[in-house]
């Protein structure tokens, strides 16, 4: 498995099927957005064979993410050919829910295990005004149909923004009471030209976690040990539950409390770069060297050299901001 230099395991890539979307959340991309001409896309089979690739050199867990990835065409044929790739332990999927209602069923049939829908409101009003475009039920009815699908269990992530639905926060958590779901709370993290908005409305966790609080008791910490409250980090969420739920709460504090020293994750954009943090701008061209014919050892080397030097952890604290790509360019 590979290693970067300060000892942590890199075995997680989220791959970027496309950095379109069918939605313009608030916190991810600023209205006007102008996507990439797609034949700076990566194309299936460069795709596929990237993904090979990072599977033969010990990757085991894949997600695929956007922009939104249900919008590239083929989706179910790339999670079929990755599914069957010897090495991928665990694939799964972020999507915004729009398009799954009629996909759930394939893309489980084609191997997809798992999806994170996110779902910032269950106020319809307030879901289209903080994705300008969304439609709450149809999100909700591709959650219902992830569910019927096998896709579990279901992960629902809200970005916590000021002025749009930090009054959301008991209606959402309350949906874990009933349902075996993990509702995820997500600081705002800032990236690429809308960094200023997502500073400013940003919501802390431990605010997120007051709200909660003043509206249900105190949380319980999902942990290890029962003598030690310390929460357990689920990838990147502290999980804590509501008395008596069936689900569970995650709390992700990409900004006021991060999980850098646990990552164990890269990611590979839509055009095919290799990005080993999310909140700091450099980046491999992977799929240039692919292009560029370069034997597969000698890229299989450029990439172990990348990964090896991962960076330690991001800026945020000392003000410096990733500008050069939002969210969805990247990947989420
Ligand atoms: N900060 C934190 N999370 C974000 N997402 C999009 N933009 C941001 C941001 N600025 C999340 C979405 C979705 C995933 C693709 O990324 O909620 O769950
Ligand atoms: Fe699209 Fe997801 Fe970004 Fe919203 S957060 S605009 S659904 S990529």
């Amino acid at each position: 498995m590979p290693e970067d230099r300060f000892g942590r395991s890199i075995h997680y890539l989220r791959i970027s099927l496309t950095d379109r979307c069918n939605l313009r959340c608030v916190y991810c991309m600023p209205e006007q957005m102008h996507f990439r001409p797609r034949a700076e896309l990566m194309q299936d089979e460069e795709l596929i064979a990237l993904t090979q690739m990072f599977a033969r050199l010990g990757f085991r867990k894949f997600r695929l993410t956007g922009g939104e990835p249900t919008a590239r065409e083929n989706v179910v044929e790339i999670v079929r050919a990755i599914a069957a790739t010897p090495g991928v332990r665990s694939l799964s999927m972020t999507t915004n829910g729009m398009l799954l209602e009629k996909l759930a069923e394939p893309l489980a049939r084609a191997g997809l295990e798992r999806v994170n829908v996110s779902l910032d409101t269950l106020d319809a009003q307030r879901f289209h005004r903080i994705t300008r475009w969304g439609a709450l039920e149809r999100v909700w009815a591709g959650v219902h149909a992830a569910e019927r699908a096998g896709l579990v269990p279901i992960k629902l992530n809200a970005v916590v923004v000021r002025g749009y639905n930090e009054d959301d926060l008991p209606g959402l958590a309350r949906l874990t009471l009933e349902n075996d779901w993990q509702v995820r709370f997500i600081e705002m993290m800032p990236l690429g030209s809308i960094r200023d908005f997502q500073q400013t409305q940003v919501v802390p966790t431990r605010e997120m976690i007051a709200r909660l609080e003043a509206a249900f008791g105190p949380l319980e910490p999902v942990s290890a040990r029962p003598e030690t409250p310390v929460p357990i980090l689920d990838g990147e969420a502290r999980l804590y539950r509501l008395p008596g739920a069936t689900g569970t709460l995650g709390f992700i504090a990409s900004v006021t409390q991060p999980f850098c020293a646990q990552c164990s994750r890269a990611r590979l954009t839509a055009d095919g770069r290799l990005r080993l943090c999310l909140l700091r701008e450099r980046d491999l061209d992977v799929l240039s060297l692919l292009r560029s014919g370069l034997a597969r050892p000698e890229i299989e080397a450029r990439v172990g050299e990348a990964i090896w030097h991962k960076p330690w952890g991001h800026g945020l604290a000392h003000n410096v901001v990733a500008a050069n790509r939002v969210m969805s360019e990247i990947g989420g």
